[in-house]
């Protein structure tokens, strides 16, 4: 098990190390792990310039999976788009062809009073995101910055999916909820955007082939809203990459906290990117107050999506709900009068159950 381990900016390596903790507690005794550490995004800039260092794109493709912690910093944007550190993760993503992410939102119910919905609308939530992410109006051509005849500049992107682009997440989605509970809702903007309207037509096409699976549609924004009405409606949600970049963070606060929200990117030959959706907050970075969890359970997702390691990435998850359940929370996550603990002290107690634990 040759892990890349690409921690990044800000919190990235804050987080990222509770979650090697916890893979490495869960796999002791097992002489198979082989993590190898490479530099990305700024911490890559100050050491040579480039944000993805050739280095470190060969140690990804070398790897049978990777662990990724954040990237991006203020300040980045006065930085040429290439070198931004942002952007390392979307060249990464798309050298290796990671087109199909999985962006699980759970509610572990003892956090169900620390989601910003009530608990009788959040409790049993258990909603998988398929975000398309590949193509979209990340990666559409043309795109860039003109000025106008007026002497305005305009900046311009294109929105843009291929039939074979959209199939083949439509794919991921059925079969996803063919483990699930058999029900998929398609987000788009078909009624405005033709680029949406091509995704609707195909993903109904797929549909037919898996007729025992439950498919409906939804114009994103109606999608945002039934999302915060009734989200226990919602089974596997397949949508764009725009679009489930910014409802997986909707549905984060429904869990509790961005902190606690992981993610599995895979690509076609089924290699995967794990690391949590949330960013490497800055605010809060250096401090030991960031939630490791969604990196812990982006390990999890990595076992069982990667290694077939099912039974290894449950006794993570349930370490995960353990010390939920005994009360221990990072301030994201904790109510009002509620103490909280560091991020360290997070990913201590956490290995610490997964090493107690019966097997
Ligand atoms: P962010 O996810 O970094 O932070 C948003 C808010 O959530 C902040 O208040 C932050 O403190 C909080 N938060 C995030 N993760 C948390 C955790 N684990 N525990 C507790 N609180 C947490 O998003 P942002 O502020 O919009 O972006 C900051 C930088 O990160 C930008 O440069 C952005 O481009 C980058 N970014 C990177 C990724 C990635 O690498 N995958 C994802 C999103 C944003
Ligand atoms: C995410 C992030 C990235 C995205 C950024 C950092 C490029 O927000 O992984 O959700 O937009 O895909
Ligand atoms: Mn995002």
């Amino acid at each position: 098990m040759k892990i890349a381990v690409l921690a990044g900016d800000g919190i990235g390596p804050e987080v990222t190390a509770q979650a090697v903790i916890a893979l490495e507690t869960v796999l002791a005794g097992s002489d198979k792990l082989e993590l190898v550490y490479a530099p990305i995004g700024g911490a890559a800039v100050s050491e040579g310039g480039d944000p993805l260092p050739e280095a470190t794109l060969e140690t990804a493709r070398q790897a049978d999976a990777i662990l990724f912690g954040a990237a991006g910093m203020p300040g980045d944007e006065s930085l040429p788009y290439a070198q931004r550190p942002g952007a390392s993760l979307l060249r990464l993503r798309q050298a290796l062809g990671l087109f199909a992410n999985y962006r699980p939102a759970l509610l572990f119910p003892a956090l169900a009073q620390a989601s910003t919905l009530k608990p009788e609308v959040i409790n049993g939530l258990d909603m998988m995101i398929l975000r398309e992410l590949s193509s979209d109006v990340y990666f559409g051509e043309p795109r860039g910055e003109r000025v106008l005849p007026s002497g305005e500049r305009e900046g311009y992107n294109t929105m843009r999916y291929s039939e074979s682009e959209i199939e083949r997440i439509a794919h991921c989605a059925f079969q996803t909820a063919r483990q699930r509970r058999k029900r998929v809702c398609s987000v788009d903007k078909a009624n405005v955007l033709e680029s949406m309207l091509l995704w609707r037509d195909v993903v109904t096409r797929v549909g037919t082939q898996y007729p025992d699976v439950a498919l409906s549609h939804l114009f994103v924004d109606a999608a945002a809203m039934a999302m915060m009405r009734r989200p226990l409606d919602f089974d596997v949600i397949v949508t764009g990459n725009l679009f489930g970049d910014i409802l997986s963070d909707l549905a984060a606060m429904m869990t509790g906290s961005i902190g606690m929200l992981p993610s599995a990117s895979l690509n076609q030959k089924g290699k995967g990117l794990y690391e949590p959706v949330h960013g490497s907050a800055p605010d809060i970075a250096g401090h030991d107050l960031a939630n490791p969890i969604a990196s812990i359970l982006s390990v999890a997702m990595m076992l069982r999506y990667s290694f077939d390691m099912a039974e290894q990435a449950e006794r993570i998850e349930r370490a995960v709900s353990t010390v939920l359940e005994q009360g221990l929370r990072t301030q994201d996550i904790a109510t009002p009068g509620q103490s909280s603990v560091g991020t360290r002290a997070m990913g201590e107690a956490i290995a610490q159950a997964i090493a107690s634990q019966a097997r």
